[in-house]
């Protein structure tokens, strides 16, 4: 199968050179695959999803995501909003907005009107089951509950790319494990690309292949 998301000797230094955050990572990943990427605090794991993600940039080296060239371009905004669904480990959403606030919010550029985005966000909610937490508030939800939001921000412009940091890093083992059920029944079900970050093994082995990262280097690879 052909690559969709090619990353080319990428570098990323900090602190002028002392810090080598990714020291020439090479990495394919095909459409609709699922990966893990595994490795110790500080092997570069945030550092390489960001960079997928157009959140931050390599000094060197390339990342071409559907044959676009993505480090060559200036503005990666519409690139992150189209493409890409975040999941963090810490949910980031907005306080003072309800559930479904949440789930709208990054559609602000979708040419959607605003009762069809409503609608999309509550059945986005429906598949996270959190029909009835529409008006909700993210202090008034379980953890579990409240990552469940954050997938369902994260699906809100269907994105082609989804990307977890650490989706499970602050939930118990339960909670963790319908976390992990409901991105590979969204994986499976809609065939997206997938790479989860994790430290813990069993959620590792979910994926199709595991990426093992080591001082800013992709050390080895697992199907
Ligand atoms: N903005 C920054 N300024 C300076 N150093 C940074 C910056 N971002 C990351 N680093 C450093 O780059 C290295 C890789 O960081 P990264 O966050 O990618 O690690 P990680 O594998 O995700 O670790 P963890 O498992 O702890 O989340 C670390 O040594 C980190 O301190
Ligand atoms: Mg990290």
């Amino acid at each position: 199968m052909s690559n969709f998301i090619e990353i080319k000797n990428i570098k990323k230094s900090y602190d002028f050179g002392k810090i080598k955050a990714l020291d020439g990572v090479n990495l394919d990943i095909t459409k609709g695959e699922y990966i893990s990427i595994m490795g110790p605090s500080g092997s570069g794991k945030s550092t390489l999803l960001n960079m997928i993600g157009g959140l931050d940039k390599p000094d060197q080296g390339q990342i071409i995501v559907g044959g676009t060239n993505i480090t060559k371009k200036r503005d990666l905004t519409n690139y992150r909003a189209q493409k890409i669904g975040f999941i963090f480990q810490l949910h980031n959403l907005l306080p003072s907005q309800t559930t479904l606030e949440n789930v709208i919010a990054p559609m602000y550029e979708s040419k959607l009107r605003s009762k069809k985005r409503r609608e999309r966000a509550s059945e986005l909610l429906n598949l996270v089951g959190l029909r009835k937490r529409n008006t909700s508030y993210p202090t008034q939800l379980s953890g579990g509950e409240r990552q469940r939001v954050a997938i369902a921000r994260a699906l809100a412009n269907s994105p082609e790319i989804i990307l977890a940091d650490e989706p499970t890093g602050s939930l118990d083992s339960k909670s963790s494990d319908m976390i992990m059920d409901l991105l590979a029944e969204i994986w499976s079900e809609e065939k997206r690309t997938l790479i989860v970050i994790t430290h813990e093994e069993v959620i590792g082995k979910r994926a199709e292949r595991i990426v093992t990262m080591l001082d800013g280097k992709v050390e080895s690879q697992k199907s």
